[in-house]
């Protein structure tokens, strides 16, 4: 078999693993590029009990620019790159905006260096729907003008998808997609391979599974007072399946040069916003559990409402998604009992 061989940064993440697994199941050959800094070896068994094979990994830091050209020179057929490895806690890059700005866009600056040197024409960027900052009106179409980051993180996605648009636009050699992801939660439905945030997680659904193994005493529902159905905050969370999937998509309009221009936007979104509340229902729902949470402040840089247009991308690439809220929630719970190695129900 001569498969295609891509590059995937980043490609023992949460997101980056289960591209790959997607990847290998459409037959592609990913090779991946982390630094652990953020995940764990691990993830490549869970990856090989899915697809029966555990694919190259090369320990790199893309911070190291001679590392990462060695990888290319020794790497010659990789025909495109997906780029997920990046520094991405929102609350960390307002402690750490230096270390924020020189990881995540040294990073990038390097794999474009390294790219244009050994002639790789095809990126997908990991964006995310933080560019929008604040919406002026729902829902978020890929044309509304991005608003001052609300944070560090949210700044290099923006500079990121600016340093790829300029690049883009003198280097026609270049084919690149951004992808703007809104809120990826859930799991792989095997429950070998899923979130795994270190230290105390500042997303609401790994809160909500940790919550309830007893390792979090209670989840904090930051506000209620929001001009909202129920008042909490509404977001489009997308399973990190179908989010995978359109990464193969993506993946598949470069490679076929399919593209309306070198560079294209596009959002991951179900849709569809859902509330905090409405979570927390449908994790009660699928564990059959009660879940302890209490009602607290509003957190600090936090939009009211968010959801995609999806129609953009539901036309161009092809794409929609399969998974409901409820597939979201049970996929996330069978992972996180997993891996406390948690046997059946916790009552
Ligand atoms: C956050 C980041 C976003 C980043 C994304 C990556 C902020 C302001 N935004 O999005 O830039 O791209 O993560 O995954 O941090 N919630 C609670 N209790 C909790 C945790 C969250 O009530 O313990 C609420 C939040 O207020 C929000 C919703 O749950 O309304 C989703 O929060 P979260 O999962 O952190 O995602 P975002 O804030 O949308």
């Amino acid at each position: 078999m001569n498969a295609q061989k891509i590059l995937i940064t980043g490609g023992t993440g949460f997101i980056g693993s289960h591209t790959v697994v997607s990847l290998m199941g459409q037959g592609y050959e990913p090779i991946l590029l982390d630094n652990f800094c953020n995940s764990d070896r691990s993830v490549l068994r869970g990856i090989e009990s899915i697809t029966g094979r555990i694919p190259v990994l090369y320990e790199i830091d893309m911070q190291d620019k001679v590392a990462l050209d060695a990888f290319f020179s020794e790497q010659p057929d990789i025909c495109a790159v997906i780029h997920f490895a990046a520094l991405k806690a929102v609350g960390e890059s307002a402690q750490l905006p230096v270390a924020y700005y020189y990881n995540n866009l040294i990073s990038l600056l390097h794999l474009l260096q390294c790219m244009e040197k050994h002639k790789v024409a095809n990126l997908i960027f990991s964006s995310s729907a933080t560019v929008y900052g604040t919406p002026d009106s729902l829902p978020l179409e890929e044309d509304h003008s991005a608003k001052a980051a609300l944070s560090p993180y949210g700044n290099t996605k923006k500079i990121s998808e600016d340093i790829i648009q300029d690049m883009a636009a003198v280097n026609q050699w270049l084919s690149a997609i951004s992808l703007r992801y809104f809120n990826p939660i859930g799991a792989h439905e095997s429950g070998e391979i899923g979130e795994l945030p270190r230290g105390v997680p500042n997303n609401l659904m790994p809160f909500i599974t940790q919550t309830a193994t007893g390792i979090r005493e209670e989840l904090l529902v930051f506000g209620d007072d929001y001009d909202t159905p129920d008042g909490t905050a509404i977001r489009d969370y997308i399973h990190v399946v179908d989010l995978a999937e359109a990464h193969v998509k993506a993946l598949e309009r470069l490679l076929e040069k399919r593209q309306k221009s070198n560079y294209e936007i596009f959002n991951l979104g179900a849709g569809k916003g859902y509330s905090v509340l409405e979570v927390i229902q449908s994790f009660e729902k699928t564990s059959n559990l009660k879940l302890p949470y209490r009602i607290v402040e509003r957190r600090p840089g936090d939009v009211p409402e968010m959801y995609a247009s999806t129609q953009k991308a539901n036309r161009e690439l092809g794409w929609k998604t399969l998974r409901g809220l409820d597939e979201m929630t049970a996929s996330a719970w069978n992972w996180e009992q997993r891996v406390r190695g948690i046997n059946g129900r916790v009552s």
